[in-house]
């Protein structure tokens, strides 16, 4: 089955954007959709933005991001990578919950505002790299 990755950051809206209950709420849920359609990654909530790493089979994606475009606790997805890849970058999380080091605000900030999504490769790399980390242990 060939794999893709989607990255994508997102408003959100009302509670959701604070307090710990609707983080919980929804990694609650992705965790159990996820581990049933072999979908990996993590979630990210920083200043009423999520910014959300999946990886998966095609369809599994799709549908995903169906339900995604759906909920309301969120909303204008904008999807700044989705691409095939040859492995997972996090195999074994179902759906991770990162809390952003303070040295990755400037980058957030940059990847939440409009800009052409060729450039934004370079922001993306540093999130990511921040999620081993943090998974990791090591930071
Ligand atoms: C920011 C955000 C990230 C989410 N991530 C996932 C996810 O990775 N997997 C998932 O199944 N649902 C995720 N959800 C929840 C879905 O939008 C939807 O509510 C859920 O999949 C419905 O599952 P259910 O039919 O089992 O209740 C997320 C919601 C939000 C707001």
């Amino acid at each position: 089955m060939s794999l893709f990755r989607i990255f994508y950051v997102s408003d959100a809206v009302g509670d959701a954007g604070a307090g710990l209950l609707p983080l919980i709420d929804i990694i609650g849920a992705s965790d159990r959709n996820n581990r049933r359609d072999h979908v990996t990654g993590f979630l990210l909530r920083h200043q009423d933005r999520f910014f959300q790493l999946l990886e998966g089979g095609r369809v599994d994606l799709e549908r995903l991001m169906g339900r995604l475009a759906a909920d309301r606790r969120h909303q204008n997805i904008r999807v700044l990578v989705d691409t095939p890849v040859d492995r997972r970058l996090f195999p074994q999380w179902a759906m991770a919950q990162i809390d952003p080091l303070p040295s990755l605000e400037p980058i957030l900030t940059r990847l939440a505002g409009t800009r052409p999504l060729s450039e934004v490769a370079f922001e993306v790399d540093q999130v990511i790299a921040d999620a081993r980390l943090a998974l990791d242990g090591t930071r």
